[in-house]
């Protein structure tokens, strides 16, 4: 089952370029979740940091007691095999075969023999349907096989955390859905912890349990995906919505005089309540994602803390999906 990653007051610099500060949130076990944030606001940074590539000034991240930031390399070299990580790039080398490409981290750091080594490796192509491909060149191959082949990688030490920076870009929608069920079933066969940075709408909107945001070197929001979806901040409506009226800009942010014209006229955009689509459910044949039933308990044992759009809208899911007997929801209108 996957592991909590537990992420405290984390403050980034590169010299006296400050990237995020104060940065603190859970990834709940074995629970998906989504990363957004326009370009250039330290989400490949805040990845690498919680795997101890990079190390923030301020702040702990905590996995089975280790601080990714702060404990002993030996410590942290040691947690950091209970991460798959998917670049953002591929990362593919070159002059390999996929299959090479994806025996990689089984022949650097394990000492099983080759025939596992070749079970292994084929069981994680065939589940990201690569079947057939594994003699080909990255170079031969489309970006999508590649991404794909990424994430064969990343899976091949059977991760407790799996971390994936941008798998969808460079795909077509189609592609980018069967990738969006990809993850939910893998989500159901290997119970982790999961982190994916996207751009993607529909991926943000389909796939994960908890969303958050990086917006003007904060962490604007993080929490149960409704929390998110129903959100009134003017960044994350625009960014939903991928408008370029708001507080994004091209560059970088916009300046006031722009953002003022921008409200006068901004009854062409009224922020209505926005519909949530249902999450993906695991393919036919797999079984349920384990993380549902502590998802469920977990965020209506919040619910009085999350704003009244957030909680309409749990309570909305939570009734339609009724099978669960066990369930106990406030009555309508508890709270404040
Ligand atoms: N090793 C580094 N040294 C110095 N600055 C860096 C380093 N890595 C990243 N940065 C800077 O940190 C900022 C955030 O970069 P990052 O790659 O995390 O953005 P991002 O949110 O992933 O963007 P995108 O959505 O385009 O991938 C950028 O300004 C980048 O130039
Ligand atoms: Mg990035």
């Amino acid at each position: 089952m996957g592991i909590e990653v537990v992420v405290e007051g984390l403050t980034m610099s590169f010299g006296k370029q400050n990237i995020w500060q104060d940065v603190s949130l859970t990834l709940p076990a074995g629970e998906v979740s989504v990363m957004l944030g326009p370009s250039g606001t330290g989400k490949t940074v805040f990845l690498k940091s919680l795997i101890g590539l990079l190390k923030p000034q301020q702040g702990r991240v905590l996995i089975n007691g280790v601080d990714m930031v702060n404990s002993p390399e030996r410590d942290i070299y040691e947690t950091r095999k209970l991460f798959g990580l998917m670049f953002q790039d591929g990362a593919l080398f070159g002059s390999m075969t996929l299959f090479d490409n994806i025996a990689f981290p089984l022949r650097e750091h394990t000492r099983k023999r080759e025939s596992e080594i070749r079970r292994i490796v084929m069981e994680r192509i065939e589940l990201v349907g690569l079947l057939g491909a594994e003699d080909k060149l990255p170079g031969e191959i489309s970006g999508g096989m590649r991404k794909r082949a990424g994430l064969a990688r990343a899976l091949v030490l059977d991760p407790q955390i799996v971390l994936c920076d941008e798998p969808d870009s460079g795909l077509d929608p189609v592609r980018t859905a069967y990738l969006s069920q990809l993850l939910i079933d893998l989500n159901a066969r290997i119970d982790a912890t999961m982190l994916i940075v996207t751009h993607n709408l529909d991926i943000a909107a389909t796939v994960p349990d908890n969303m958050g945001m990086f917006f003007r070197r904060r962490l604007v929001t993080f929490g149960p995906r409704e929390v998110l979806l129903t959100s009134d901040e003017p960044v994350v409506t625009q960014f939903l919505a991928g408008r370029r009226e708001g507080p994004i800009g091209m560059s970088e942010e916009k300046d006031a005089a722009l953002l003022a014209a921008e409200a006068a006229g901004s009854a062409s955009h009224p922020a209505g309540p926005r519909d949530i689509v249902p999450q993906l459910e695991p393919s036919p044949g797999l079984p349920p994602r384990a993380a549902v039933t502590r998802r469920r308990e977990r965020v209506l044992r919040m619910l009085d803390q999350l704003p009244p759009a957030a909680r309409a809208a749990i309570r909305d899911t939570y009734a339609r999906g009724a099978a669960a007997p066990t369930l106990t929801m406030p009555a309508p209108g508890s709270g404040s």
